[in-house]
């Protein structure tokens, strides 16, 4: 007869052997459903935009590529980088859009490029992943073909980017609804695109410039965590007005934006990028506060982002 000893040791050998067995299913189908998501095709009607590339347009279109994030992500020679490094979560790689080895600039036409950046699909009509789709949707034709007309002038690069990898937290977050992985996914590629309000210092053209705050501050500029960032970093910070700007006004909104540091003399922390989105014009930077300052106050919502240590 065996002794208790044994037949304890026994069927909890079989316990954990069951659990790890669950665990592997349960990857697995994790796995399939999220790689399912990530290759699915997207058809999208085709929205004509006119590149013109006389000078002013193609300036105009550099300075959209900084306040609208394109270097922040893909590099300030737009020849791509790791964005996130968090395998478990991800390891994502944006795309080199220049025309040098590795690069799409050589092969993409006007209407691929369109496609791309409000759309986030892919010329064989995948969805890229954490291409901001959901804020460059609403990006006007003449603001996309000043971008493109820009993106055609880009100096060959060679890098050849590593394919992006999502690891099983990645997955398991993206499943639950908690990071906006496929923008593709999120948007309706049907709709038109509105025009852009006209330029000056009002709310709706604040509102116009800060949907590129939006993917780090949130749908509503209530801060808080960032879809997608790794633990270490900061949150972001509640810009409505009982936020943690309530002591701020815009004087000093615009020497922050410019120069990093804050009214309160502490410097951003680097997750912020005021790097490129300084070259903002006083009158955009204005509209944006101007639109701030029109949010919804929103008590009790205070980020620690300005207290935490770098
Ligand atoms: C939040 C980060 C982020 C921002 C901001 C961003 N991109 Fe991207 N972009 C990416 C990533 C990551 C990929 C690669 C996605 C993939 O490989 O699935 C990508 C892919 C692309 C592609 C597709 C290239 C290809 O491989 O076919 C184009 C075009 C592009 N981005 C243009 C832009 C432009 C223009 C802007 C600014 C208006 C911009 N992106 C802003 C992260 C970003
Ligand atoms: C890539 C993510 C990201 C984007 C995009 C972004 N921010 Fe931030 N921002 C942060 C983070 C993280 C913090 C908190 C770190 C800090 O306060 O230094 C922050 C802090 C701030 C603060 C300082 C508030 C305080 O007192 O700490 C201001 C002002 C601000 N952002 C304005 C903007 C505006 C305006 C835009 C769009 C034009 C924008 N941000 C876009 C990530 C981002």
């Amino acid at each position: 007869m065996k002794s208790p000893m044994v037949n304890l040791l026994k069927w909890t050998a079989i316990a954990l052997g069951s659990l790890a067995g669950l665990v592997l299913i349960a990857l697995a189908v994790i796995y399939l459903i999220s790689s399912n998501r990530m290759q699915r095709s997207y058809s999208v009607p085709s929205h004509p935009v006119a590149a013109l590339s006389d000078s002013s347009v193609i300036a105009y279109g550099k300075r959209l590529s900084q306040i609208r994030g394109c270097t922040d992500c893909h590099g300030e020679n737009l020849a791509g980088r790791l964005v996130i490094d968090a395998p478990l979560v991800m390891k994502l790689y944006s795309s080199n859009l220049t025309p040098g080895k590795g690069g799409i600039g050589k092969t993409y036409s006007d209407a691929d490029w369109e496609r791309s950046i409000r759309h986030g699909v892919r010329p064989n009509g995948k969805p890229l992943l954490f291409m901001p789709t959901l804020e460059l949707i609403h990006l006007s034709d003449g603001d996309v073909a000043a971008l493109i007309a820009y993106l055609k002038t880009l100096p060959p690069v060679d890098r050849v980017m590593p394919a992006s990898t999502v690891g099983p937290l990645g997955r398991v977050l993206y499943l639950a609804g908690e990071i906006p992985l496929v923008h593709a996914e999120l948007v309706d590629h049907v709709a038109g695109h509105p025009d852009a309000p006209t330029p000056g210092i009002t709310v709706e053209y604040g509102q116009y410039l800060a949907l590129g705050c939006m993917g780090c501050h949130g749908p509503h500029l209530t801060g808080g965590k960032i879809p997608g960032a790794p633990p270490d970093w900061p949150l972001a910070a509640n810009l409505t007005p009982s936020g943690n700007l309530k002591d701020w006004d815009e004087a000093g909104f615009i020497q922050a934006m410019r120069t990093g540091i804050k009214p309160n003399g502490q410097p951003f922390q680097p997750q912020m990028p005021y790097q490129t989105l300084k070259a903002m014009t006083d009158e955009e930077l204005k509209a944006i506060w101007l639109f701030l300052q029109s949010l919804p106050a929103n008590t009790g919502l205070t980020n620690a982002a300005a207290s935490t240590e770098p």
